[in-house]
């Protein structure tokens, strides 16, 4: 793919690594540049790496009214060599696609996506936030941007990948657990529906759930399956737990739930890496309280990309009562995932081959457009 840059002036552009003064809130702040690509004509057009601001969008844009629009979250880390690593990358590529191919969105080749990413890193590396538990967060989307109001696939797209310095999704970050609320009110996603895609209807969908989460003092809902029998996950992350027999649970991937690349990596670095078993299972809710009740079950939590390793501290219900998961704290295998995982994606621990994708530094001078 041959990428044009049209990039900005460069006294217009960040000139020092970004050193951030206190914590980093999550994917307010946006680096220099972004890409974009258009789909015209049944194919993939015009890649090009240009200032971030505003896109010029028919009002009657099909992703406005119908919501065909899918999209991605990964990150990228500054290591200590001062050279940024993108984590697994090319998962987030082929998730892309498949999550397309769920709402008719013409895939984009992976190589593309993945060089799209590593040059836009390349543009922007000063953006790198240096601060312990930051990143640069990657925010790539597909939408369709056809002017027309037939609920039909659109049949022009455009892909946008852009970046923002961030802290930790949830404020208090890794230290403190967060709350669940456990309800059969809200369903995230139903069999023949789209759960298993990343696509933004899905998440419009799961606001209100939010909204009464936080009512309830609870950072998200668990949703449950639709006949109320199985835990699925979170709004933003799959849910996890740990037996006091000291094994990792994941529940199975179905068509509900969307498959976390950081759950993934959890079952594929096993055991050997983690020091804790780790396997997938249907988790039926009412046997889990109980588990958790009598201290069977002695650790909760959450995996995604941007709650990284999030311990669950306690379940609220809708009649507010609460269940505290062991003694509330992080417990000592969260703490050693967490570690693993974070170890690996920021350098200080060998990664598996093929994991991290180095943005490639480019002379700026050898760039066109500058
Ligand atoms: N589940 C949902 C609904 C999500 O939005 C996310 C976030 O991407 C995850 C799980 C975690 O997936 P991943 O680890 O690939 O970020
Ligand atoms: C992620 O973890 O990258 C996500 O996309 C979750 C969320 C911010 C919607």
């Amino acid at each position: 793919m041959d990428i044009r840059y049209q990039l900005k002036p460069r006294a217009a552009r960040r000139q020092k690594p970004f050193l951030p003064d206190g914590p980093l809130p999550f994917g307010q702040l946006r680096t220099d540049h972004m890409f974009l690509m258009d789909y015209v004509d049944g194919r993939w057009i015009d890649p090009r790496i240009v200032p971030y601001g505003p896109l010029a969008l028919a009002p009657g844009a099909v992703a406005l009214h119908y919501a065909q629009e899918i999209f991605e979250g990964a990150k990228a880390f500054l290591h200590e060599d001062g050279e940024i690593h993108a984590f697994r990358i090319d998962k987030n590529a082929a998730r892309l696609n498949r999550s397309g191919a769920g709402v008719l969105i013409p895939p984009i080749p992976e190589d593309d996506q993945v060089q799209a990413i590593l040059s836009l890193l390349d543009v922007d590396r000063l953006w790198a936030p240096h601060q312990e538990g930051a990143s640069l967060y990657i925010r790539p989307f597909v939408f369709g941007t056809q002017d027309s109001l037939g609920v039909k696939p659109s049949s022009r797209y455009t892909f946008c990948v852009f970046l923002s310095p961030s802290g930790p999704y949830y404020p208090a970050g890794f230290r403190e657990p967060v709350k669940l609320l456990v309800t059969r009110r809200f369903h995230r996603a139903a069999p023949g529906g789209t759960g298993a895609f990343k696509t933004g209807g899905n998440y419009a969908a799961s606001l209100m759930a939010g909204h009464v989460a936080h009512e309830h003092g609870a950072s998200q809902v668990l949703f449950l399956d639709v006949t109320d029998t199985y835990i699925e996950e979170a709004g933003a992350m799959n849910h996890f737990h740990v037996t006091r027999a000291g094994e990792l649970l994941i529940p199975t991937f179905t068509e509900t739930i969307l498959r976390s690349i950081t759950s993934e990596s959890v079952l594929e670095l096993g055991e050997r890496h983690l020091g804790v078993r780790v396997r997938q299972d249907r988790i039926p809710v009412e046997q889990f309280l109980d588990d958790v009740r009598s201290g069977a079950i002695t650790e909760a939590g959450g995996f995604g990309t941007a709650a990284v390793v999030s311990a669950v501290g306690s379940y609220v219900f809708d009649d507010a009562t609460e269940l505290r998961v062991g003694d509330g704290h992080i417990g000592p295998h969260t703490r050693k995932v967490y570690e693993a995982l974070t170890g690996i994606q920021r350098g200080k621990r060998p990664a598996p081959e093929g994991w991290l994708f180095l943005a490639k530094r480019v002379e700026s001078t050898a760039r066109p457009g500058e």
